[in-house]
């Protein structure tokens, strides 16, 4: 590829689907890729915190359409793709953000419940999705590009996370795996592994004195992370800046895996 001192970072014509687009970080994610020009459909289960961030984006270049979907039931998952395609058109760029977090506590109180709705939504959402939008890619040879959002604590267990802590660490493998088996047809997979960021999720650690004070002790830049921060990473990676960049597990999180 020529080297061009020309930004890449524009994602005019390019359709985006956002799970968990409503807040947090998928939220910010949204904003990111509507303000760069990509048309994007927000799922969540909750219709009208959907509606409200396309409110509040309304005005940004790219179109935000939201479309209710519990990601870790199949026929919503299926619908789901059906109606962005008759929306917008394929998707180019899918962003596998909604998770949840039951099960937090000690290892031997985690039951089986727990693990099966704690895959259901951490991976297999993010599987049924990929084995839905990917052959449409691969027919269009447009290339594409997959991001996962995993966390930190796929990487390294965390103090009564195990069920979090296996499913994420199970979707950095599918990224290192899909990376591998689409790279030919120019599909790009990646992970953003988030540390510790301030949105509703995480509230139990950020607004607990000791564990922020723990995690910002241990964190060479001494803080804990805001979504735009994450945002922006995920704009990279959608754009064609990262065109060289595949199964990668980007850390944002103040350094705190790099000690
Ligand atoms: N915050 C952190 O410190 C942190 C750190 C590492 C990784 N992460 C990861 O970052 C991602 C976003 O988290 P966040 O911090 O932004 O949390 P958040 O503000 O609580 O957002 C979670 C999103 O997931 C959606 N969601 C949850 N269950 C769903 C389901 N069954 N079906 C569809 N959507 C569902 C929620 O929407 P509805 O409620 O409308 O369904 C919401 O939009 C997650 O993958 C999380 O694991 C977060």
């Amino acid at each position: 590829m020529t080297p061009s001192t020309n930004t890449t970072l524009s994602l005019q014509g390019k359709v985006a689907l956002v799970t968990g687009g409503g807040r947090g970080i998928g939220k910010a994610i949204t904003r990111r890729l509507a303000a760069a020009g990509a048309n994007v459909v927000i799922a969540s289960r909750k219709m009208e915190n959907l509606e409200a961030t396309a409110k509040e984006f309304a005005a940004l270049p790219g179109k935000i359409i939201p479309i209710a979907c519990h990601v870790g039931r199949k026929d919503q998952i299926e619908n789901l793709v059906k109606e962005t395609e008759s929306r917008l058109g394929p998707v180019d760029i899918l962003v596998n953000n909604s998770a949840t977090n039951i099960g937090q506590g000690p290892a031997l109180n985690t039951d089986e419940d727990m693990l099966d709705k704690m895959i259901e939504v951490n991976i297999k959402s993010a599987f049924r999705l990929v084995k839905l939008i990917v052959p449409k890619m691969i027919e269009r040879k447009c290339g594409g590009t997959i991001i996962n959002i995993a966390s930190i604590a796929g990487l390294r267990p965390q103090p009564g996370g195990l069920l979090y802590s296996f499913t994420k660490a199970g979707l950095l493998m599918l990224t290192r795996s899909w990376a591998q088996e689409f790279g030919p047809h120019n599909i790009r997979v990646n992970a953003i592994a988030p540390g510790l960021i301030q949105t509703d999720f995480s509230e139990f650690l950020w607004k607990d004195d000791k564990r922020r004070g723990q995690y910002e002790h241990s964190t060479p830049l001494g803080r804990i992370g805001q979504v735009e921060e994450v945002a922006g990473m995920a704009l990279y990676l959608a754009s064609d800046e990262s065109s060289f960049v595949t199964g990668q597990i980007m850390a944002v999180d103040g350094g705190f895996t790099a000690l």
